[in-house]
């Protein structure tokens, strides 16, 4: 059975509608990038996948014992956010919330899981800094960790890139592959095509024209050669 399944889902807010009967579905160990321009609904069906937002309509099933609780959220940052004062320990230790239920206080379990996953997010000697005092990419590296104390099988990653130097991206994409490679289903959001071109085993593009399925299928698509051709510098770096 597919880790999840979206049958017909339509989303927007206060049924206003965004995008209209998404039909895809994600097995383990896939690599989902999710594309579309500006404002046509990636982090709205993120949130809907999360459960923090009902679809419109449809249905979205998970299989192989996901609950909405054991997914892994990377949220797109804001200003208020970056500006976050906790320190970075606490940021991530508070990924095992999911685990504590009504519980007001982290066991010693948690509190490994934290430690283990600033170690392979390579953050460790930043657990004491606030926050608000890193560099974009150690912020992402940060929310990275604390999404992997939330999940072993699934990752939702909005925009984790967004606003990195190109070098920087690139470790992160890396980091990602990574967990991917290490059996972690991941469903990422991103404007760059050419990572999604590179790293991606499906591809959901959601606007005007939805499109899913895998990567390769997708370069041949309408959608596809439309999204590359808009892209066009993004694109040419792959062809080049
Ligand atoms: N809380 C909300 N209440 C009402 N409308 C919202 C809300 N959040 C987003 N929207 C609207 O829903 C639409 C889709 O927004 P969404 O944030 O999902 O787009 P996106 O594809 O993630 O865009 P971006 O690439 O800019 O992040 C937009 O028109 C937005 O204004
Ligand atoms: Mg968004």
């Amino acid at each position: 059975m597919a880790l999840i399944t979206a049958s017909d889902v339509s989303l927007g807010y206060d049924n206003h509608l965004i995008v209209k009967k998404l039909n895809f579905s994600i097995n383990a160990g896939d690599y989902l990038y999710i594309v579309g321009e500006n404002g046509s609904g990636k982090s709205t069906l993120m949130k809907t996948l999360l459960g923090l937002l009902p679809p419109i309509s449809g249905s979205i099933s998970f299989g192989d014992g996901i609950k909405a609780g054991d997914i892994g959220y990377l949220p797109q940052q804001t200003i208020i956010q970056k500006d976050f004062p906790a320190s970075v320990r606490e940021i991530v230790i508070s990924g095992c919330q999911g685990r504590c239920g009504l519980r007001p206080f982290y066991n010693r379990e948690e509190k490994k899981l934290a430690d283990d996953n600033m170690k392979r997010m390579d953050i460790v000697d930043l657990k004491n800094r606030p926050y608000r005092e890193l560099s974009g990419g150690q912020q992402q590296r940060v929310l990275l960790a604390r999404a992997l104390c939330a999940t072993q099988k699934l990752l939702l990653l909005d925009e984790p890139v967004a606003g990195l130097d190109p070098n920087v991206s690139a470790q992160m994409y890396e980091l990602i592959e990574k967990l991917n490679q290490e059996g972690i289903t991941v469903i990422m959001i991103s404007h760059d095509i050419s990572a999604a071109i590179r790293y991606a085993s499906h591809i959901l593009h959601i606007g005007e024209k939805i499109y899913f399925g895998t990567r390769g299928d997708y370069l041949e698509s309408e959608a596809g050669r439309d999204f590359l051709l808009r892209n066009k510098s993004e694109g040419d770096k792959n062809y080049a």
